[in-house]
């Protein structure tokens, strides 16, 4: 089955030849309805998409359920969490939550504190979080989509009979949000600035000025990455990494007032951050650094839009302004006074019309922007300067990746000096979507490399990309 579905797509790109790339793949596709379906919470009514709505860049929606500003009641509308929803787009490529030995740090991973390893494993939480979407099993989600309307849909993806054994299906489940998540329609890549950088657009002075004050005096590329990596792939605006930037609390949060049960702590409640998850003095209070793509993206201009992991800043001028004058200014204590970052903000010294012009740069970080009359649009196939990440990682002795479509692939370890000491992979992967390729630390010879720098090096298509990895043994 899973060979038959292969030629599918297969076929399916042949036919549509440019215009497929702004289609959904099936495994894609899969994942969409399982994002929208509001059946999947208990009592139903809540979708992924309550919480990530594409009005809003995949991060919170703003409406009425959500008057206390950035924190969402679950399918159980007197249940808060306790931290603002971040985009789930552009997520996926994010590494798998790890320490990295050569800049001794902690990045990677999912949520505001990486306590999931990656964006499988997180699509697994919210449909069992009680503050969420509350299904008490994950039986009871493989359920409700054994009885939908994608029934047998899921089961031409995933093959007949993927949806018996409930945990086979769960992954399944995960692996299509994840898919989809990683798709053409939810992480684009066709913001103005995107185009910029592909020469399809000029920036207007104001944004040309917030752009050099971003990279420059303002310090804000040191995190949220602009640039493109060195194969061209489009900056995230994130290099996933953890920092405390003394963000004050935010009296308004909801899950103060939550009953002790959710919250033992009540008013006294401190939010730790990555510091809790790994039970680490020196990493509390530290947030995973977000994408700033769609950021600037405000769907009802009534309401109030909110930022940070509480949601306690209400524009971008405030983060801004927080930045530039949070050890000069008047700001309230930090949440977690521990660990705070003065090296890289807190005074940058920069003027009001600085701050007006790296908030107008950040505006053209929003995807869906059509280029000028006359220039061609970016998803059309139009030459891009930049390839597509596909989210390849080495993590646990594996190389994952997700491909958008079938494709040759090609993968392997290579020694400093360039050769290839493992090749991994040669050939049509098949089908689209989460791949993983395990590697046991040996060479083609079968016997174990000796410990030192590598890279391993994958190619799909038009994409490729090389990293650096550490052998220890
Ligand atoms: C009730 C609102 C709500 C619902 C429903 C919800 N989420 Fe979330 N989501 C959140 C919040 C809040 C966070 C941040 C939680 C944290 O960091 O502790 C989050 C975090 C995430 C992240 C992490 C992004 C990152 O960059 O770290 C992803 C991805 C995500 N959600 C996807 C999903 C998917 C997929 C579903 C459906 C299966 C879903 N969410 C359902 C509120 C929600
Ligand atoms: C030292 C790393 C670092 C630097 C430098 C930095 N940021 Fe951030 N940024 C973060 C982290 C971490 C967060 C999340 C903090 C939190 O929630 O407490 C964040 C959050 C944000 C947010 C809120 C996003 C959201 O989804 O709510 C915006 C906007 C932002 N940064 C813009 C900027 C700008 C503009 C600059 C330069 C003036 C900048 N950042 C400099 C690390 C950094």
């Amino acid at each position: 089955m899973k060979r038959r579905m292969c030629w599918m797509l297969a076929m399916g790109t042949l036919a549509f030849g440019f215009v497929a790339s702004a289609e959904l793949t099936p495994i894609e596709e899969l994942g969409r309805l399982i994002f929208f379906d509001d059946n999947l919470s208990t009592p139903h009514g809540q979708a992924c998409a309550a919480c990530h709505g594409p009005e809003a860049g995949f991060a919170g929606p703003i409406s009425e359920i959500n008057a206390h500003g950035a924190v969402y009641p679950g399918a159980v509308h007197v249940r808060f969490g306790n931290r603002k929803p971040p985009a789930a787009a552009y997520n996926v490529f994010a590494p798998d939550f790890h320490y990295d030995e050569i800049e001794g740090l902690y990045v990677g991973g999912q949520f505001w504190d990486g306590r999931a390893l990656n964006a499988i494993e997180q699509a697994k939480g919210p449909f069992l979080n009680p503050l969420e979407q509350n299904n008490p099993h994950d039986k009871q989600v493989i359920v409700k989509i054994r009885n939908s309307e994608y029934a047998v849909f899921f089961q031409e993806v995933f093959g007949w009979g993927s949806l018996r054994d409930v945990e086979e299906a769960y992954q399944h489940v995960a692996e299509a949000i994840a898919a989809y998540e990683m798709s053409e329609e939810v992480s684009a890549f066709t913001s103005k600035y995107d185009a910029y950088l592909a020469g399809m657009a000029d920036l207007t002075e104001a944004e040309m000025r917030g752009l050099a004050l971003f990279e420059g005096q303002g310090n804000c590329a040191a995190c949220h990455i602009s640039q493109p990596g060195p194969n061209g792939e489009p900056p995230l605006f994130t290099d996933f990494t953890y920092d405390n930037l003394g963000t004050p609390k935010n009296p308004e949060n909801p899950f103060y007032q939550m009953p002790p049960h959710w919250n033992p702590d009540g008013e006294n409640w401190i939010d730790y951050g990555l510091g809790e998850v790994l039970g680490l003095p020196e990493e509390m209070g530290k947030m995973k650094v977000p994408t700033l793509r769609n950021v600037a993206q405000l769907p009802y201009p009534e309401f109030v839009q909110c930022y940070m992991h509480n949601g306690v800043f209400k524009s971008l001028h405030e983060v801004v302004d927080f930045y530039n004058t949070r050890d000069v200014g008047s700001w309230p204590p930090p949440e977690v006074p521990e660990n705070v970052n003065h090296d890289e903000l807190g005074n940058l010294g920069l003027t009001d019309q600085d701050v007006d012009d790296i908030v107008a740069f950040m505006g053209t970080l929003t995807d869906g922007y059509l280029p000028e009359p006359g220039r061609r649009p970016l998803a059309m196939g139009a030459p891009r300067t930049n390839t597509r990440p596909t989210g390849a990682f080495l993590a646990g002795g594996e190389i994952r990746f997700v491909l958008s479509e079938p494709r040759v692939v090609r993968a392997g370890i290579f020694d400093v000096t360039g050769r290839q000491v493992r090749r991994l992979i040669a050939g049509e992967m098949c089908p689209a979507g989460p791949n993983a390729r395990a590697w046991d630390g040996t060479g083609d010879n079968g016997l174990p490399l000796v410990s030192g720098t590598y890279f391993y090096r994958i190619e799909a298509g038009p994409y490729r990309e090389a990293r650096r990895l550490l052998l220890l043994r």
